[in-house]
């Protein structure tokens, strides 16, 4: 029987057991065996999997996180990791291999592929900064959770005449933000892409007030940044060199508060953002992501992850989709502005 390997890498995200389970259903009625590498790239280099089946994969459509695992694990960082891997191909036989990750996790499917593996990859990541596909699963879900953060905020700030900063996840890309904060009615949105200029936070918000506005919402992506400066929790990196974000948030409301003189408070959305149940589009999406993934193995388009173009899913090669981050064009950004104050 053939084998297709199968991995989640970086971080969770909700719709991973909708992609896995969409591959089991869909190889094994095509009459693949399919084996689920534990914990991303590191299951891979320890050659740790077991197998999925339809009784492994039963009643996970509905569920947060990945049933397989997940690390940050990067097999380039020891070129005796990446022949490891090249190993745990060859001793299990693999016919192909599925990679489900973001830009790091397929970074490395792709320098693979590059090197002759026969993978394909599915994009992950609630940020929805991968090039190349139209949405990534998981953000839909994110997209909501933040919403919903914002509405709940909103009461509490009208009771206490309060300014509430929300720190919302997205390093590079602020598209959980703007879009969150589009959505639930933010006064000021803060993404990577635009460089704020915190006196001109200050006088916005001061000028809502002035009209009679007595509280504030403020809608900030945590890799936001100071037009002269950049605010970091701590400078450790992960294997793929990315610093631990957060932070801004607390920095930008106690500068909210001295300088307009108004109650502030911050909440850190964290990682409620990537917990719990997946949105319906998510779960489709992860569904119809994970059915192509088993075409793309079955026609041995290997080098090549599926994407979402309108309403169709497609395939873009992987290095395309990894080269540089989707991030919020000006233009949105600008058009969000329209409604800030
Ligand atoms: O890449 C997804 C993401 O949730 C980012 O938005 C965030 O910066 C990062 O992961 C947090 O990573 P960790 O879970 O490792 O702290």
């Amino acid at each position: 029987m053939k084998k297709i390997g199968i991995l989640t890498g970086g971080g969770d995200c909700p719709g991973l057991n909708s992609v896995i389970r969409a591959i089991v259903r869909r190889g094994t009625q095509e009459g693949y065996q399919i084996l689920g590498f534990r914990n991303g790239w590191r299951g891979v280099i320890e050659n740790d999997s077991f197998e999925l089946n339809l009784s492994t994969v039963s009643g996970i459509l509905p569920k947060g996180g990945t049933i397989l695992g997940t690390s940050r694990t990067n097999p380039y960082k020891k070129p005796e990791h990446v022949q490891k891997v090249k190993d745990t191909f060859k001793t299990n036989d693999l016919f192909g291999f599925i990679a489900i990750g973001g830009e790091d996790t397929l970074g490395v499917a792709s320098k693979l592929a590059k090197e002759g593996l026969r993978i394909v990859g599915v994009p992950k990541t609630i940020d929805n900064d991968l090039n190349g596909t139209d949405y990534t699963f998981g953000y839909d879900t994110a997209l909501n959770i933040a919403m919903e953060c914002i509405d709940r905020l909103h009461s509490t700030a009208e009771s206490h005449n309060r300014v509430m900063v929300a720190e919302i996840m997205g390093r590079h890309a602020g598209w959980i933000a703007l879009e969150s904060g589009l959505a639930g009615g933010a006064d000021a949105i803060l993404i990577p892409e635009v460089p704020f200029d915190i006196n001109e936070v200050c006088e916005l918000i001061k000028r809502r007030h002035a009209r009679g506005k007595t509280f504030s919402i403020i809608a900030v992506a945590e890799g936001a940044t100071f037009k002269d400066g950049f605010e970091t929790q701590d400078q450790k990196l992960d294997e793929f060199g990315h610093v631990r974000l957060g932070g801004i948030g607390q920095r930008v409301a106690e500068l909210i508060e001295k300088m307009t003189g108004f109650e502030t408070r911050v909440t850190v959305l964290g990682h409620i953002q990537r917990g719990g149940s997946p949105t319906a589009f998510d779960r489709v999406l992860g569904t119809r992501f994970g059915s192509h993934a088993v075409e793309l193995v079955k026609e041995e388009k290997f080098g090549y992850m599926v994407c979402l173009r309108g309403r169709n899913i497609e395939s873009v090669p992987l290095d395309v989709a990894v080269g540089t981050l989707k991030t919020v064009p000006p233009e949105y950004y600008k058009l969000a502005n329209a409604f800030f104050g």
